[in-house]
């Protein structure tokens, strides 16, 4: 799972006054972002690494907040694709989950042998990072790579491709592995490699108080997830729209984690399951971005009063026992009047929200499993054909303006289970997909950069009617006899 903020977030530092002269508030309902001084993430705005040298010069306010959203308004020239996944690591003899000293191993190996900077946290290794990609790991030991934001799904699948080389490089001669899959396919949670990251202390014992499954999504899933962006509030609204509306299509195409303590599992997406179940106060549907008010400010509202997980200072995380970041806005709670609120306290709370789309200073894309390469790089194809092409974006809005919640509720519930079997509307989703499909082909044929071979996995999809998940489990009742040791060899990257 994704926790952090990247690819269009700020670094930790963001200097406000900064961000409103390049933001103009017109009237309330519409925000502007003139086209001519829009900044761009990594320029005109200083960013540095400490969260902790924030020194505020006048108290935050929510039009703050809201400039923040606003600031990442970006003219269509500008707009890039950031693609991010996660896979999980094995150990290639025994089938089993990594350990903490091999995944160390691996990271000083590749900063090494390639050339990265080491990420550092209280002496040990958490990451790495060059130019504008970033490794890092999630809670339960999943290797991550968030790519730098590129203008072609060409530089997408290239920069794929050269970090599997890289990562595949160095784990063979650990012995490790890694898997193109959602969800950790045979050991149980007590299995699961912990990684020791104060964040994820504080997010893990969060979500075990607040759902069932929050330890267990947290570090046994894994994701491939696009940041895309907006030119205008008005553009973020209908992207938000369009997108929120078909999540669940994608995670159909993508569904791929069948397994669980080596047998199936009953769904085709566990993974995404398993955040149905999590903190509901920040993750789902979130329906009034169907709203007629639905807006920057909205979106403000609604993170307002989510209790944040926790406060970041002088290298510590603290317990926020509660506290909404409107509370922490007002002063309220007394235990930490002495903090004054921060835009990066801002920042690391929306990080901290997973609604299936998410708003940054760009949008993620969220409902998608992690798999094979070619299927990482046709989720980026397919939102970006989807989102970025007018034509395919007013189609959509259309095609979904009568959709009703409980239909998008329906969708989200169901689609884990039944994939493109999932019947809408007396149709099974199979069909409205293809549809899609045919939307995304079209939009990437328009930005003429013929990039339109990346859906060929989807179409195939769609074609067949066989999800990721399907196929895996009829090679698990067929060629592999119930047995799951095989999947360690067709997934392995
Ligand atoms: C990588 O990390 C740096 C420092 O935290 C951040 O500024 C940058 O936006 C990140 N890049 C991506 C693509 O996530
Ligand atoms: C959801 O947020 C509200 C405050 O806005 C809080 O009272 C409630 O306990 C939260 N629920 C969970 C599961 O955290």
């Amino acid at each position: 799972m994704v926790l952090l903020l990247s690819f269009c977030g700020l670094g930790a530092v963001i200097n406000l006054d900064a961000l409103k002269t390049y933001v103009s508030f017109s009237t309330k309902k519409s925000l502007t972002c003139k086209r001519n001084k829009i900044v761009a993430s990594n320029q005109g705005i200083k960013a540095t690494a400490s969260a902790s040298a924030v020194v505020a010069t006048e108290p935050l306010t929510k039009e703050d907040l809201i400039t923040y959203f606003a600031s990442g308004c970006k003219p269509k020239e500008m707009w890039r694709i950031g693609t991010e996944h996660e896979k999980i690591g094995f150990e290639v003899n025994t089938l089993r989950p990594m350990k903490y000293e091999q995944i160390t191993a691996l990271l000083n190996g590749i900063s090494e042998r390639f050339d990265w900077d080491k990420v550092m946290e209280d002496g040990r290794i958490i990451g790495l990072q060059q130019g504008m990609q970033n490794i890092s790991l999630e809670s339960g030991g999943q290797l991550e790579l968030s790519g730098a934001p590129v203008e072609t799904l060409h530089q997408t699948c290239e920069e794929l491709h050269s970090h599997l080389y890289q990562v595949k490089t160095v784990a063979k001669e650990l012995g490790i592995g890694f898997l193109g899959i959602g969800y950790e396919p045979k050991y149980s949670l007590e299995d699961a490699t912990i990684v020791p990251k104060k964040r994820f202390e504080f997010l893990i014992d969060h979500l075990a108080r607040v759902g069932p499954s929050g330890p267990d999504m947290s570090s046994r899933t894994c994701t491939v997830q696009v940041n895309l962006d907006y030119s205008s509030e008005t553009d973020m609204i209908r992207k938000f729209r369009a997108s929120l509306a078909l999540q669940p299509i994608s995670t159909a195409l993508f569904a791929n984690s069948p397994f669980s303590h080596g047998k199936p599992n009953g769904f085709l997406s566990m993974r995404s399951h398993l955040w149905i179940d999590s903190d509901k106060n920040r993750t789902g549907m979130i329906p009034f971005v169907f709203d007629d008010s639905f807006g920057f400010e909205r979106y403000v509202e609604y993170a307002l009063d989510i209790p944040m997980c926790f406060l970041y200072r002088n290298k510590r995380h603290i317990n926020c026992r509660g506290m909404t970041f409107r509370d922490f806005l007002s002063g309220k709670f007394s235990h930490l009047s002495n903090e004054q609120p921060t835009i990066s306290d801002w920042e690391v709370h929306i990080g901290t929200i997973w609604p299936e789309v998410r708003l940054k200073r760009c949008m993620e894309m969220r409902g998608a499993d992690g798999g094979p390469l070619k299927m990482l790089c046709a989720l980026p194809a397919f939102w970006v054909g989807l989102l970025y092409d007018e034509e395919s974006l007013q189609t959509i809005l259309d095609m979904i303006s009568d959709w009703t919640t409980e239909e998008r509720e329906m969708l989200r519930t169901q689609v884990p289970i039944t994939g493109l079997k999932t019947m809408f509307r007396d149709r099974p989703l199979k069909d409205v997909a293809e549809i899609f499909i045919k939307l995304a082909t079209d939009g990437l044929e328009r930005r003429g950069y013929r990039e339109t071979g990346f859906l060929e996995p989807l179409a195939e999809v769609v074609r067949t009617g066989v999800t990721p998940a399907e196929k895996l489990l009829e090679l698990y009742n067929g060629d592999w006899g119930q047995s799951i040791d095989p999947l360690f060899q067709e997934l392995h990257y």
